[in-house]
């Protein structure tokens, strides 16, 4: 059972704190502001040498790995991306040796996944697996990895494993950072912000009776759409995913500046939108945003550190460059109170499996 708790996935969120303290145990060092992950398997010199990193996974690990993707680009300026595993594997992709592919999964056993490291092993590509469960597939096939430590997750849609694996990645742009050209005093201020996010999210958690009356009241919509900028963006992806696998409300993630070519067309008040609004420096683009759709008579819910207000969820501030990490957490309260509100089985959602171990 889920230990006191209604459902594995609350517990799962609230275990967040917990998850996070132990993906960060031991490997932050103070002295050099850089981050040890002894299962690289990377000297310095073949770290130097990565001119790219391609990111793999499904689902929600896609979606983290699209947060490790902007974490490794802005912190140590080495271009990266991220893609699902199963397009990646289906499209005969060039392999290149300066490529460090990263493949991402919770369970370490989901098929495309697998089979896309698989087809990368067998090209000459790098792998490395950030991976949850110890011994798993993936973790096998893998040249070298890093285990999230976030402890069995049961409920099918991720909480901890994504914001984990967010974790993980924010110290492998550390340490990459800090051999390519992240400074000291920034390499410090990265480690600083990493040390406070357990203490945060405990902060978040403490909203989760707000947060659980706004969902109660969002669960008589039949349509989201969530929009985010740059760092916003795979943060809505991930908030749309969440609503939809297990609240069954459709959900549609557009990067705000997108919204014009498209999406506009919908707005009305019968369609909310989930914005992630930051206080970074697209702060006045987002609010530009948030204006558009309010002319439009549309209801928006702001996540993020500036907007007041009973549509309004403030998140603490960290570092800018780690704001993906913490943003998550409210849409994954507000997916599963609205999941509750409606009566579903927020566990085990329909048509849903933990881990997709086919083709
Ligand atoms: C999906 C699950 O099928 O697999 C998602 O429903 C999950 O919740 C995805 O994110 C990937 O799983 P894993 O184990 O590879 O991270």
């Amino acid at each position: 059972d889920a230990e006191g708790y209604t459902h594995f996935m609350r517990k799962e969120i609230h275990e967040q704190p917990a998850a996070v303290e132990r993906a960060l145990r031991g490997r932050l060092d103070g002295r050099f502001h850089t981050a040890h992950l002894g299962g690289l398997d990377l000297d310095p010199r073949e770290a130097r040498a990565i001119r790219r990193v391609k990111i793999l996974g499904c689902g929600s690990a896609y979606y983290a790995g699209q947060v490790g993707a902007q974490l490794i680009e802005e912190l140590a300026r080495i271009p990266a991306d991220a893609e699902p595993a199963s397009e990646f594997r289906y499209r005969n992709p060039v392999v290149e040796a300066d490529t460090l592919y990263i493949a991402v999964s919770q369970s370490g056993e989901t098929y495309d996944t697998l089979a896309a490291v698989q087809e990368l092993r067998r090209k000459g590509g790098r792998v490395l697996g950030v991976v949850n469960a110890v011994g798993s597939a993936i973790a096998r096939e893998c040249d070298g990895g890093v285990y999230l430590h976030a402890g069995p997750e049961i409920a099918v849609a991720s909480t901890k494993a994504y914001t984990s694996t967010a974790v993980v990645f924010a110290l492998l742009a550390l340490h990459l950072g800090r051999i390519h050209d992240l400074s000291p005093a920034d390499g410090r201020r990265i480690a600083e912000g990493l040390r406070a996010l357990p203490g945060q999210i405990e902060e978040i958690l403490r909203q989760e009776d707000r947060i659980a009356a706004l969902a109660a009241d969002l669960a008589k919509y039949r349509s989201m759409l969530f929009v985010g900028r740059v760092r916003g963006w795979p943060v809505a992806r991930e908030g749309a995913q969440k609503l939809k696998e297990v609240s069954y409300i459709h959900a549609e993630a557009y990067p705000a500046s997108e919204l014009k070519h498209g999406p506009l067309a919908l707005i009305s008040p019968d369609l909310p939108a989930v914005a992630i609004v930051p206080d970074d420096e697209l702060l006045d683009k987002n609010r530009s945003t948030l204006g558009e759709i309010r002319a439009r008579h549309g209801r928006v819910i702001t996540i993020g550190h500036t907007e007041a207000g009973e549509d309004a969820v403030v998140v603490p501030k960290n570092e800018p460059e780690l704001d993906a990490i913490l943003l998550p957490i409210p849409l994954q309260l507000l997916a599963y109170h609205a999941a509750v509100a409606l009566g579903h089985d927020v566990d085990k959602p329909r048509n849903l499996a933990k881990s997709v171990t086919v083709d």
